[in-house]
Parts: structure tokens; sequence; C-alpha cells
């Protein structure tokens, strides 16, 4: 990462945290957890991020916990929606949102 652009993300940084602080009540929890904004790593997600991104934020996906039968539900939908998936790649990514947004325990 070129010093320009680790700067660039600083700045980026700050404005957000600045943001957040700026956004929440006084007297609320300083330490609630947010829903991450990009996508969890690993195999299939970057079929993810080109295939499930152009329409929605990666929150909707990060701050979900389904089991197997509700990520197949969600795929079909956002097929239905026009999300360009073949049967390769929408079992990739039903392995992918299982593994990294499945049942919460
Ligand atoms: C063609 C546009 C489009 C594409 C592509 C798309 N979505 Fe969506 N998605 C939507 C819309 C519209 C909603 C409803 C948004 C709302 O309720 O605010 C939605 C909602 C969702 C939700 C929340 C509702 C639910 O059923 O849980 C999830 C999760 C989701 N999408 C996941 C995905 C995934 C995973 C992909 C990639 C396979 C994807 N989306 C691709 C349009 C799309």
């Amino acid at each position: 990462m070129s010093a320009a652009r680790a700067a660039a993300l600083l700045l980026i940084g700050g404005a957000l945290a600045v943001a957040a602080a700026a956004g929440r009540p006084a007297g609320a929890p300083q330490s609630q957890p947010a829903y991450p904004a990009k996508l969890a790593a690993g195999e299939g997600s970057e079929l993810a991020e080109s295939h499930c991104l152009m329409c929605h934020s990666a929150m909707l996906i990060a701050q979900q916990a389904k089991d197997s039968t509700g990520w197949e539900k969600t795929i079909a939908l956002m097929e239905k929606w026009s999300a360009p998936l073949d049967s390769t790649s929408h079992r990739a990514l039903h392995r992918y949102l299982l593994r990294s947004y499945g049942p919460r325990h």
C-alpha cells in the first residue's frame, strides 16, 4: 500500500469515527458492536463481492445469521430480482454465506 493510500484510509477512518460519535445519543454505550461494512474474507468472498454488492451494501448481508434453507431462499430471491448467478456460483455462494453468516448459537 502506498503512503498516500494509507493516509487516505486513515483520513476516511477518522471521518467515520467522528461521524459515528456525533450520531450517538449522549450517555449511550460507547462500544456497541457494529456490523462490518465489508464481507468476510474466505473462499467465495470475491464471488459475493462481484455478484451481491451491485444493489445493496455488504452490511445487509453481514448482519444476517441464516441456516442453509434461509440462505437458499435468499439467494433464490436475489436471483429472481436478477442477481446474475449460474448454478456453480449459486452453490459456491451458498457455501460461503452459510460458513460466514450461518446461524448464531
Ligand atoms: C438485482 C439487485 C440485487 C442483487 C444483485 C442482490 N440483491 Fe440482495 N437485495 C436486493 C433488494 C432490493 C433487497 C431488499 C432491500 C431492502 O429490504 O432494503 C435485498 C435484500 C437482501 C438481503 C436482506 C433480506 C433477506 O432476505 O435476508 C440479503 C441478506 C441479501 N439481499 C443478500 C444478497 C446476496 C447474498 C446477493 C448475491 C447473491 C444479493 N443479495 C444480490 C437486491 C439485490
